[in-house]
Formats: structure tokens, C-alpha cells, sequence
């Protein structure tokens, strides 16, 4: 690589984590906070699209089906950095930005155990998405459940 190069990363990376680490306990814009709300967001479109198939709102087509169920299995592999401590909705400021409840931290490492079977649930709908609309709808529930049941345990009211 050439030094020019190089240096210009090196000054894209420190950008990048300075504006992530260390501002946890910031009130206003939280990075992290913003980024796995986004993250929720990716997760939920792809979902949407296999689950739209799922309930014949829109034609089963295999390969889009693979393709969102695919997305999904690599997205809900992406977490920890985007969970510091003290930004729960209970951390001072939160309250209204985040919905992740205190749990999350104090009963670690149970979340995990919740993310450990989305995780199991999504592969297991990307190996069959594209094989029929039966197959499709028959991983689809399991990872449904894996949402829900994170949401019940560890996802707050929202508060205006
Ligand atoms: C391991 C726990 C966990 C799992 C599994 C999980 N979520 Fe979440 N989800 C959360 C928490 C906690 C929040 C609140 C995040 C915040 O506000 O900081 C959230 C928030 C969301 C949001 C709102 C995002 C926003 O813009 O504020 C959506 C949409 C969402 N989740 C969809 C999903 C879908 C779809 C799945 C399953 C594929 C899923 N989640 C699986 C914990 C989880």
C-alpha cells in the first residue's frame, strides 16, 4: 500500500472511533445507541420482504427470498461495539433515546443467549428461503419468536 494511501486511511479510522468510543455516557447524539437502532432497521426490511412471501402479500420469488434471508443471517451476527455500558434507558438522558432496558447489562450474559438463538434461527431460514414458499414459511416462525422473545426481555416501553 502506498503511504499516501495508508495515511488516508489512518485519518478515516480515528474518525471513525472517535466519535464511538468514549462517548457513552454522551445525553445527546449516541453513536452506538443510533447505530443498533439502525441495525434493528436492517434486520426488520429483510425480514419484511421474506415475510411479506411468507403471508402471499407479494409473489414468492426464491432467489429474493434468499437474498433478504441471507442479509438477515449475516446482519444478526453484528452486536457487541454497538452496546457500551450506561446507555440503557435508565442512564441519565436516555430515557427518551433508547428503548434497551438496564437487564441488558445487569443479567448478562442473557442477552446472548437470546442473540445465540437468532442467530440459530436465521441460518436456519437462509438455508431453506429459496427452496419453495412452504419451506420459507416453516423458518420463518422460529426467527419471528427469536424478536419477540428479546423484545419481551429486554426492549422497554418507548417514552415520549
Ligand atoms: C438480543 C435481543 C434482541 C433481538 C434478538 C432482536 N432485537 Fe430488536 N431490539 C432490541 C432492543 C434492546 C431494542 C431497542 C434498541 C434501542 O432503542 O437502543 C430493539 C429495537 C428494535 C427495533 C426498533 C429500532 C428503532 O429504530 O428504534 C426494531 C424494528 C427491531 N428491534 C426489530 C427486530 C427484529 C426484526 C428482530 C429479529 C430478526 C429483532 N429486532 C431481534 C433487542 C433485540
Amino acid at each position: 500500500m502506498n503511504k499516501f494511501k495508508s495515511a488516508v486511511i489512518g485519518i478515516v479510522m480515528s474518525a471513525v472511533f472517535a466519535g464511538t468510543v468514549g462517548s457513552a455516557s454522551a445525553a445527546d447524539e449516541n453513536p452506538a445507541i443510533k447505530a443498533r437502532q439502525s441495525l434493528m432497521q436492517l434486520y426488520a426490511f429483510n425480514l419484511g420482504i421474506v415475510g411479506a412471501m411468507a403471508k402471499g402479500k407479494v409473489d414468492y420469488d426464491a432467489k429474493a427470498a434468499e437474498a433478504a434471508a441471507e442479509n438477515l443471517a449475516q446482519l444478526v451476527r453484528m452486536n457487541g461495539p454497538m452496546w457500551p455500558q450506561g446507555t440503557s434507558q435508565s442512564d441519565e438522558g436516555l430515557k427518551k433515546k433508547t428503548r434497551a432496558l438496564a437487564e441488558i447489562w445487569t443479567t448478562y450474559p442473557k442477552v446472548t443467549e437470546n442473540g445465540k438463538q437468532m442467530i440459530a434461527a436465521a441460518d436456519s431460514l437462509a438455508a431453506v428461503a429459496g427452496k419453495g414458499l412452504d419451506s420459507l414459511r416453516g423458518g420463518l416462525k422460529d426467527v419471528g419468536d427469536s424478536c419477540k422473545a428479546c423484545h419481551k426481555a429486554f426492549r422497554g416501553k418507548k417514552i415520549k
